[in-house]
């Protein structure tokens, strides 16, 4: 009886399949969900080879969800797919884009019904290595609770999930995967944590920098940085030992994550009272009012393509950037003790730039494995 039913469950699981992929994903009907419908689908998931960059810390992966092939490409499968949004026009790449480091190049983004983000969007890199939680205000606590917001922010894609996981059920591929993934046993298991995991398990493999002149020069040794990067270099991490002027850059853009995991004011807004900047940032989130006005000190890494910069796009450029850091930024009761005007002259200035321009990683961008999976 056993082997009958072994034999002839898979004769079954195909024909449901094969049904499936006749169906479009949203009519209803498109794969009928019945208990135990997945089991007879291989779940045999493959741990992912996660590249350890050399000086780079060792990144924690969550007990409850470690990194597996199936995993990440369900999750790249879910990033690129507009099945999370209202009306199928727009998925979490809409907002992240490959060819801006995932950033989009926008001071403000437009989502699904038109309306626009209150901040610009962030480039997703290194997300693995976040310890002081995601977003310009650090808000969510981890990158499976970050992947839960967008689908439902009012502005963004603004669905629901119970109405993405009917999709999910529906599709003619998504229930393989999720099995795969997860050894989920029927549909009916799906469900947005999984989701959610799986988005994290595809974004923790986003890491960035072997493939910048910073990693190959600074890091390996293999090749050295031109008098102007190396002018910039030395100047950004205070090592002049006086020839040149000290940016303090690296406290709070700390190699090689070129972060300090830390909320800061630098310096944008001038306010004579904490209560009154435009956006809170971090104290937002801490209630607590000398938080107001801070923000996440995000990596510079492929700081070149990111453009607009700072959390509402403020400056177009790098050179307006150094102006601003230069300038030692406005005033507010709460900027930061190392934000004070630094005298750069223009070649300076540039050197700085050329520095940053060193921290570019194409090879992170053009890796095949985070392009659209669909395409
Ligand atoms: C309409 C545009 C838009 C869409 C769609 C969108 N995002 Fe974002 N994303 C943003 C903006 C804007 C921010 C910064 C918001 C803030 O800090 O308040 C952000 C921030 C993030 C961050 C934080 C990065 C960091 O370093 O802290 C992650 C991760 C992220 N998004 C992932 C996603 C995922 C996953 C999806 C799809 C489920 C998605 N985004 C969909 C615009 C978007
Ligand atoms: C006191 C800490 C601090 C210092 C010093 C500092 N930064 Fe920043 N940096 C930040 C913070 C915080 C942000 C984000 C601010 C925001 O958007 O509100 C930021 C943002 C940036 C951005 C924009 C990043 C993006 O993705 O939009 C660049 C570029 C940058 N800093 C470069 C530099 C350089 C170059 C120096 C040295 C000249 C420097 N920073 C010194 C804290 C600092």
């Amino acid at each position: 009886m056993r082997k009958f039913i072994f034999k002839f469950g898979w004769v079954i699981i195909l024909l449901v399949f094969q049904n499936c992929k006749e169906c479009p994903p949203d009519e209803p009907g498109g794969g009928e969900p019945t208990i135990g419908d997945l089991e007879n689908i291989d779940y045999n998931p493959t741990p992912y080879d996660l590249p350890q960059l050399v000086d780079f810390p060792q990144m924690l992966i969550p007990d409850d969800n470690p990194i597996t092939d199936q995993g990440v490409l369900l999750g790249r499968m879910l990033f690129f797919d507009p099945i999370l949004s209202v009306d199928s026009s727009m998925s979490c790449a809409s907002c992240h884009l490959a060819e801006q480091a995932f950033a989009d190049g926008q001071r403000f983004s437009r989502g699904v019904e038109g309306g626009f983000t209150g901040r610009s969007s962030m480039a997703i890199m290194n997300v693995g290595f976040n310890r002081h939680g995601l977003f310009w205000d650090g808000r969510s606590a981890t990158l499976e609770d970050q992947a839960l917001l967008p689908v439902e922010d009012e502005i963004e894609l603004h669905e629901d999930w119970p109405n993405v996981i009917e999709k999910f059920r529906r599709h003619p591929d998504y229930p393989t995967k999720f099995r795969e993934a997860f050894g989920i046993s029927s549909k009916s298991e799906i469900t947005k944590e999984l989701a959610a995991k799986a988005i994290a398990q595809f974004e923790r493999t986003m890491i960035v920098g072997e493939g910048s002149k910073f990693y190959r020069a600074q890091i390996l040794g293999e090749e050295q940085l031109s008098d102007e990067e190396l002018n910039g270099h030395l100047m950004f991490f205070d090592a002049s030992r006086g020839f040149l002027p000290d940016a303090q850059c690296f406290h709070c853009h700390a190699a090689p994550l070129f972060t300090d995991s830390d909320f800061r004011n630098n310096g944008l807004d001038s306010v004579a009272n904490v209560a009154d900047f435009p956006d809170l940032g971090r104290g937002g989130v801490t209630n607590f009012q000398w938080d107001n006005g801070k923000f996440a000190a995000p990596t510079l890494w492929n700081i070149e393509l990111t453009a607009p910069y700072m959390h509402d796009g403020r400056f177009q450029t790098l050179e307006e950037v150094i102006e601003h850091y230069a300038s030692g930024g406005h005033w507010s009761p709460n900027r930061d003790a190392l934000m004070d005007s630094i005298s750069l002259d223009a070649e300076q200035k540039a050197d700085l730039v050329a520095f940053l321009k060193t921290l570019t990683d194409t090879s992170f961008i053009n890796n095949p494995a985070f392009q659209d999976p669909f395409k």
